[in-house]
């Protein structure tokens, strides 16, 4: 099956240079990529096919629920890279409609690490009891977790001390909130974007 795999590679490595012969030679010298990804892990969401990018056009941080925790080194040193080095002009974090580690947060079953990990959205799941009480389709309540989620975790990184470092040295940088959908391959804007700490306060 790797053997599989190894093949794959080869085919795509010549059909690159087939078209572009200067393509790796250009990406070995540099990367300067404008957008960061956020994104689940789900294997059903592949970042830059999604979004239609070539290799050093998207830097890409993905996680189980696509969280950005204000403690979470490994998310800081991508965030602080992205911003502080390559200069991103875009931050896009990327939900999708049925994510399982969404699903599992609120599903009251015991896993053990990943509990932890998903406990951010518990408490959005707490915040907006009211709102949940009243949906009953239980898919739908679900994708409503997974949009929640996504805007919490723009206000994470709209107030991070990287992005606001940024706006003050007057950087150009926006972050947005998109949700995917597994079932037509489609990206819905939630329109929360934030391009400035003004509209980062506002943000609920
Ligand atoms: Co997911």
């Amino acid at each position: 099956m790797l053997e599989q795999l190894k093949a794959n590679n080869r085919d795509w490595a010549a059909r690159k240079v087939a078209t572009d012969t200067e393509f790796f030679h250009r990406l070995e010298r540099q990367q300067a990529p404008e957008y960061l990804w956020i994104g689940c892990s789900d294997s059903r969401v592949p970042a830059n096919e999604i979004v239609g990018l070539d290799p050093g056009e998207l830097f890409v941080h993905r996680n189980v629920a696509n969280l950005a925790p204000p403690q979470d080194s490994n998310y800081l040193s991508v965030l602080q890279f992205a911003v502080d080095v390559l200069k991103v002009k875009h931050i896009l974090v990327v939900g999708h409609y049925g994510c399982g580690g969404v699903g599992a947060a609120v599903d009251g079953r015991r896993r053990g690490l990943v509990d932890h990990w998903l406990h951010p959205i518990r408490e959005v799941f707490d915040q907006h009891r009211q709102e949940f009480d009243a949906i009953l389709d239980e898919r739908e309540r679900l994708n409503r977790l997974c949009e929640l989620n996504v805007m919490r975790q723009v206000k994470n990184v709209a107030t991070d001390v990287f992005v606001r470092d940024a706006w003050t040295r007057g950087q150009n940088l926006s972050v947005h909130g998109w949700v995917y959908s597994l079932s037509n391959g489609l990206v819905k804007d939630l329109d929360v974007t934030v391009s400035n700490p003004l509209e980062a306060e506002r943000l609920g």
